[in-house]
This record gives structure tokens, C-alpha cells and sequence, in this order.
């Protein structure tokens, strides 16, 4: 019998080797994600920058900065907390959006880190995570911090921290959707769950 660490770490001996799209050809570094491998909370991104292709890790830029932040707000870690991942794992030439076949392509690699990670909530950051998870029928601007169910899971779409770097104003709506996350955490995870600030 295989545990369940070895069957996370076959998985990410496969993502990092993965050519399966033409990705491959202009990566760096496959960026398999991080975190607490057994988080209550999967965060979804959308595609690895400039940075992450550098560096191998998710979110270490500028919007990956301002995503500790909100995190650190709520009393999380990347330790202890969350896992964090992407709709595709290796970085699009000039930090454009994936396309339907490049994010279908990848997709069963984030299949199986949920399946194995079994988070209690998913965070759908931005408007690329929204729409490759739960189809073209929710929009960012009108669905964000709404509670949806993806295969039983339970899921929400909050804006993309790239998004509050252009546009201030959605810090505050924002904030207002993390605090709804950090209670939904001490009612399904944890309940004695601490932070300053919720
Ligand atoms: N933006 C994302 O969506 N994902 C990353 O990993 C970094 C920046
Ligand atoms: Fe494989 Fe995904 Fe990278 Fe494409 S983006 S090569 S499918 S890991
Ligand atoms: N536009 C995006 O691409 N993402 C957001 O989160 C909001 C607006």
C-alpha cells in the first residue's frame, strides 16, 4: 500500500517532468505548488510570473508579497494553513492568460492535488481560477466572496492580488471576502482558528 505522502510525492515527481504543453518549451521551472500538503485551504492562482519561473515557487512576486499579507491578516500560513497552486504550473511567455487548451492540458494535475490534499475550502483567486473552475457563467466583479460548490467542494472566488495592485479600491471588498473565509475556517476546520484582526 502506498501512503498518502508517497502517492504526493509521485505526483510531484510527474509535474515537474510534464511536456505535455507546449509550456514546456519556454519555462524555466515547473512551479508544483507549496504548502501544508494536508491544509484545509487549497488557494488557486492562475499561472506562475516572471518570478516564480525564476525562483520554482508560487506566488514570490509582488502579488505573492501582498497575498502573505492577506494571509498573515487572517491568522494563515503557507506552513501550516494553506496550499497554494495554479491553474497551470509552467509561466506563459510574457505573463499572458493561459488558454482553454493550456489550462485543460494541466488541469488533472490540480485535480489530483485536491483529490489528495482534500481541502475543506477552495480559494479561487482571480478571474483566470473562477472561470477555468466553474465555467463561464460566474464573473469575478459579481461573484466574489459568494460561496459555490465545485464536485462537493466547497468554493470561492476572491479578486487576484495583481488586481489590487492596479486597483486599490478592491482591497476593502476584498478583506470583506477573507473575513467570511476565516470564519467558514473555524466552522469546518478549526475553531479555535486565531487572528488578530477576525
Ligand atoms: N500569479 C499567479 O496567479 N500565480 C503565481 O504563482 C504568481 C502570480
Ligand atoms: Fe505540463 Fe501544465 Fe507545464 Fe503544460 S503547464 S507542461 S501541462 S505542467
Ligand atoms: N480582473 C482579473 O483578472 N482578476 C481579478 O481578480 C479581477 C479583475
Amino acid at each position: 500500500m502506498q501512503s498518502a505522502n508517497d502517492e504526493f510525492e509521485d505526483l510531484r515527481t510527474s509535474v515537474l517532468s510534464c511536456r505535455k504543453c507546449e509550456l514546456a518549451n519556454t519555462r524555466n521551472n515547473v512551479i508544483f505548488g507549496e504548502g501544508n500538503t494536508e491544509a484545509g485551504i487549497l488557494i488557486i492562482g492562475e499561472a506562475p510570473g516572471k518570478d516564480e519561473d525564476i525562483v520554482g515557487r508560487p506566488f514570490v512576486g509582488k502579488s505573492g508579497q501582498l497575498l502573505d499579507k492577506i494571509l498573515a491578516a487572517c491568522g494563515f500560513t503557507r506552513e501550516k494553513h494553506v496550499f497554494i497552486s495554479n491553474i497551470v504550473k509552467c509561466r506563459p511567455p510574457e505573463n499572458r492568460v493561459p488558454t482553454p487548451h493550456e489550462a485543460a492540458i494541466c488541469m488533472p494535475w490540480l485535480l489530483k492535488q485536491i483529490d489528495l490534499i482534500n481541502p475543506r475550502i477552495l480559494i479561487l483567486l482571480g478571474a483566470t481560477a473562477l472561470k477555468y473552475m466553474a465555467g463561464n457563467d460566474y464573473k469575478i466583479r459579481a461573484d466574489h466572496g459568494k460561496w459555490i460548490i465545485l464536485n462537493n467542494r466547497l468554493a470561492v472566488p476572491v479578486y487576484h492580488p495583481a488586481a489590487l495592485l492596479r486597483d486599490p479600491g478592491l482591497k476593502r471588498p476584498t478583506w470583506e471576502d477573507f473575513k467570511k473565509i476565516v470564519l467558514k475556517y473555524r466552522e469546518l476546520v478549526d475553531p479555535d482558528h486565531y487572528s488578530a484582526h477576525v
